[in-house]
């Protein structure tokens, strides 16, 4: 891409490390020193991403409609992290790897009351000319099998830093509330059962992703409800 800067013009790379995860340690903090410029044009992105939602936030309340956001997170992927992911995804732990590869750097979870509202942020980013769309998973349409849904969007924003435009990328992650209830939940019982005892678990012969699933589904149908009030209502 023309209007991108490569990495090394901001920062100058040394070289590119061996998948070894003895040595993730002891290179973290010289990782961490030379990707800092790198993250915080990440960070950027996703501030400049979050201003944008919550104008279109703004608007909703200014014209006295009922607001298509309920709230916004972000969070920025710490450099640790991302060496986990190079790591875990079997690349060269190197900065150009990191931004080449890893497009979650920038994180943003928008949570929508309903469905029709995830779609309609969804079109209203489609709908901003100066955003290059990278890529659109709809989990809502074709769930996981464990029963996730959510619409991913990978975008490319626009930052001006050291003098020229680079294009960085964003997730988006855009669900409804009921949909992050069960996702925030689906994420603190996975991660207790990995980190826990999963024989005692065996010993109650409760099928976890079975039942995780049913919750979805359930879940689901109690906002497939609730949407359908809302759109007899919004008529
Ligand atoms: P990576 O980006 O490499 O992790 O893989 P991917 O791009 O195939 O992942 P995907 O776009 O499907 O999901 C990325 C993010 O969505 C994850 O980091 C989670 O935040 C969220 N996510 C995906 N699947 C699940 C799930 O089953 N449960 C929960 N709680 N979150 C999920
Ligand atoms: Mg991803």
């Amino acid at each position: 891409m023309d209007e991108t800067i490569s990495v090394t013009e901001i920062v100058s790379i040394g070289n590119s490390y061996e998948n070894n995860m003895a040595r993730i340690a002891a290179m973290e903090d010289e990782f961490s020193h030379t990707i800092d410029p790198i993250l915080r044009m990440y960070n950027a992105a996703m501030n400049l991403t979050e201003a944008r939602l919550n104008i279109i936030k703004d608007e909703f309340e200014f014209s006295g409609k009922r607001v298509p956001i309920h709230h916004i997170d972000t969070r920025l992927k710490s450099s640790k992290s991302i060496l986990g992911k190079l790591e875990k995804k079997g690349m060269r732990l190197s900065l150009t790897e990191a931004v080449n590869n890893i497009y979650d750097i920038a994180g943003i979870r928008c949570v929508c009351p309903y469905i029709k509202d995830v779609y309609l942020i969804r079109d209203r980013i489609l709908a901003q000319d100066d955003i290059h769309i990278i890529e659109i998973k709809d989990y809502i349409a074709s769930p996981k099998p464990n029963g996730y849904r959510s619409l991913h969007m990978i975008i490319r924003v626009p930052v001006y830093f050291m003098g020229k435009k680079q294009m960085v990328p964003v997730e988006i992650q855009l669900r409804t509330m009921a949909m992050d209830l069960w996702a925030s939940l689906e994420h603190d019982i996975k991660y207790k059962s990995l980190s826990g005892n999963l024989d005692s678990l065996d010993a109650m012969e409760i099928d976890f992703e079975d039942e995780l699933l049913q919750a979805a589904e359930l879940i689901y149908s109690a906002q497939q409800k609730l949407e359908m009030m809302n759109s007899i209502m919004e008529k």
